[in-house]
């Protein structure tokens, strides 16, 4: 197999990650389920976002920037952990954050302000319409100011972010082997599809025989697989000697969002709280319960086919606790 050649990166996430059965003692059915603990990258860097910064921030010092901006909700993961790397390596951050400013912060929003990140909150229909010329705008602003801002759109999904989950497929490819697993199915969530393109283009390449399904817990199944591709083709196109090319090994379900974008509803809180209490792992209502929910739900109907079905878990801790009022248990 001839090798990827990478883009720089730095290296910022704790890794490998553990890769390990997970027997969840209410699943009856006789498929063999794994976990990849993307969630164990780092404590205040954990989760996928690291992996996609690793190659972002390589980027951006490369151009001489001083300041990172970039977007996203108000609990966005992406945005805690582009602010936690910036302190880290004393660089500023600023975060145009989408919806209506909370009277206490919380979560992520409050270690992202932990960090020395600068915020600018906007409300929903306003950020929507306008974030690409808000980011340009505050981009100018700090232009004038005399900095050396470099913009990373939402979550780090672009030409470069996407290397990192590049990267990831070739750490499965290892787990695969050394667990004998030869045809899996690796399932994850898909917020901006950077992971999703990241693991399709990889696994197309280290492991051919494996499949990815994307759970998608924001916009459509075809809105995805377009993404997918447009991101993957701006890598080939950018990195044209890369050796990546486009894959064919994955799909996506839009069948499990419930109300909206980090709206829950009472059987995904559910499943989280079950999986908590069987397994020690903890998911996230926005991101990783989700998809976890869903992977379950298709398995229970009997929907993959694949014998190895591997959750990729990509962290989102700290999206918990700012809905701890819906997931209240009722212990007995
Ligand atoms: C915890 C977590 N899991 C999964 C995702 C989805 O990843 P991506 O944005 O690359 O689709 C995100 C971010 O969107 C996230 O924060």
């Amino acid at each position: 197999m001839n090798q990827l050649k990478f883009p720089p990166r730095l290296c910022l996430a704790q890794l490998p990650t553990p890769f390990k059965p997970l027997p969840i003692p209410t699943y009856s059915g006789d498929r063999r389920l794994w976990i990849k603990r993307d969630d164990l990258t780092g404590s205040l860097l954990s989760g996928n976002k690291v992996r996609k910064l690793e190659f972002t921030l390589a980027e951006a010092l490369s151009q001489g920037a001083d300041t990172l901006i970039t977007c996203g909700g108000l609990q966005s993961n992406h945005c805690r952990a582009t602010a936690v790397l910036a302190a880290e390596h004393g660089l500023g951050c600023e975060l145009i954050l989408r919806g209506d400013p909370p009277a206490v912060s919380d979560g992520n929003m409050l270690l992202a302000q932990l960090a020395g990140a600068k915020l600018h909150i906007y409300g929903a229909r306003e950020y929507q319409h306008k974030l690409s010329s808000l980011l340009v705008d505050h981009s100018e602003q700090l232009v004038r100011e005399g900095r050396r801002p470099y913009i990373i759109p939402t979550g780090a999904s672009d030409e470069v972010g996407l290397w990192g989950y590049v990267k990831a497929a070739q750490e499965l490819a290892n787990d695969f082997q050394s667990e004998g697993l030869e045809s899996p199915l690796v399932v994850c969530a898909a917020g901006s599809g950077g992971t999703l393109a990241g693991l399709a283009a990889g696994l197309a390449h280290y492991c051919p025989q494996a499949r990815v399904l994307g759970v998608a817990v924001c916009d459509s199944a075809a809105y995805f697989r377009a993404r997918v591709k447009e991101d993957i083709a701006g890598a080939m196109k950018r990195y044209s000697d890369s050796g990546l090319s486009v894959p064919d090994n994955y799909w996506v379900n839009d069948q499990y969002i419930g109300p909206g974008y980090a709206l829950g509803y009472r059987s995904l809180y559910d499943c989280i709280a079950r999986i908590a209490a069987n397994t020690g792992v903890i998911l996230d209502p926005v991101y990783t319960g989700k998809a976890f929910y869903g992977m379950l739900d298709l398995l229970e109907k009997s929907q993959l086919r694949q014998s190895d079905i591997v959750f990729v878990h990509t962290g989102g801790i700290f999206g918990v606790f700012p809905e701890r009022e819906a997931m209240q248990i009722n212990n007995p």
